[in-house]
């Protein structure tokens, strides 16, 4: 399966082809979500939130990226693989920026890297973008700012706040970003940036009117219950299905149900058959992507 490039996501825009990117943070659902071809997949600083448990993205650090970004390549074959830059890894100087973003690429096998901010960031994208890094772009609601943002707010409400995320839209894309992340804004702003810009929008928050759009896997699968959010769908209900699931395991195994005789082995059984490895497929991947 060939591998989605930045110049073929780039072009969707004028093809009319909507940009689908998910958020993974292993190896496991970096897989099914390749499968189901998806266009781009996020390692995202969300991750600080729906892996590590934090409330908000900022104890996330570059190590923390680079290891699920490792994981995440091993599970791609197609879809274009984007590092997300965590908080104070890339706003000290454009400098810092790029040595983080060659970070990302070299040691988290990231194929692109996104960056929060818009006219401020616009000097740090054209020094990563000049390296042969492409860059996405993230404006509007930019949760590593969430503390001068008073929280995770919806942006653009008013005719300053809505002039404003437009030049930082114009601002990241002339400084060289192949795509923009438009997070938590009126989809009438989202929709006039998006005919605005020559690189495609990808909304979260954002309406339907965005050249794409992007969700937070836990999310979209209904793992993060709690987080109920008016933009949010749900395609599936996994975490009903987790505890369902692994309650009737503790319930098999307190009976003693589970292991049944068909899940055990007998030394009355033909045990060259067992010779096999159980984790031959696991073993082949895991050889493979580690040369
Ligand atoms: O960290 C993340 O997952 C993101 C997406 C929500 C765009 O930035």
């Amino acid at each position: 399966m060939p591998k989605l490039t930045v110049p073929k996501i780039a072009s969707y825009k004028h093809r009319n082809k909507k940009i689908v990117m998910v958020t993974a943070y292993d190896a496991t659902f970096a897989r099914l979500i390749d499968q189901a071809k998806v266009d781009m997949v996020l390692v995202g600083d969300s991750l600080g939130m729906v892996v590590q448990g934090h409330n908000s993205t900022l104890p996330v650090t570059v190590d923390d990226v680079i290891y699920h970004c490792r994981a995440v390549s091993r599970g791609l074959e197609r879809a274009h693989l984007c590092a997300d830059m965590p908080f104070m890894s890339y706003k000290i100087s454009p400098e810092q920026a790029l040595e983080t973003a060659g970070k990302m690429v070299q040691k988290g096998r990231a194929e692109s890297v996104k960056l929060e901010g818009g006219v401020k960031m616009a000097e740090t994208i054209a020094k990563i973008v000049s390296a042969g890094i492409p860059v996405v772009g993230h404006v509007g609601l930019t949760p590593q700012s969430m503390h001068a943002m008073g929280g995770f707010k919806m942006q653009g409400k008013t005719d300053p706040d809505r002039d404003r995320i437009i030049k930082d839209a114009k601002a990241v894309t002339d400084a060289g970003a192949f795509c923009v992340v438009l997070e938590s804004m009126p989809l009438e702003l989202a929709q006039a940036i998006t005919a605005e810009i020559t690189v495609p929008t990808i909304g979260i928050g954002a309406g339907l009117h965005c050249d794409g759009q992007v969700l937070v896997i836990y999310d979209m699968l209904g793992m993060n219950e709690e987080f109920t959010p008016r933009f949010l769908k749900r395609y599936a209900e996994l975490g009903q299905m987790t505890r369902e699931a692994v309650s009737q395991f503790a319930d098999e195994v307190r009976k003693g149900t589970f292991p049944a005789e068909k899940h055990s082995v007998s030394l009355k059984s033909d045990l060259s058959k067992q010779a096999e490895p159980i984790y031959a497929q696991a073993t082949a991947r895991k050889t493979e992507s580690e040369q």
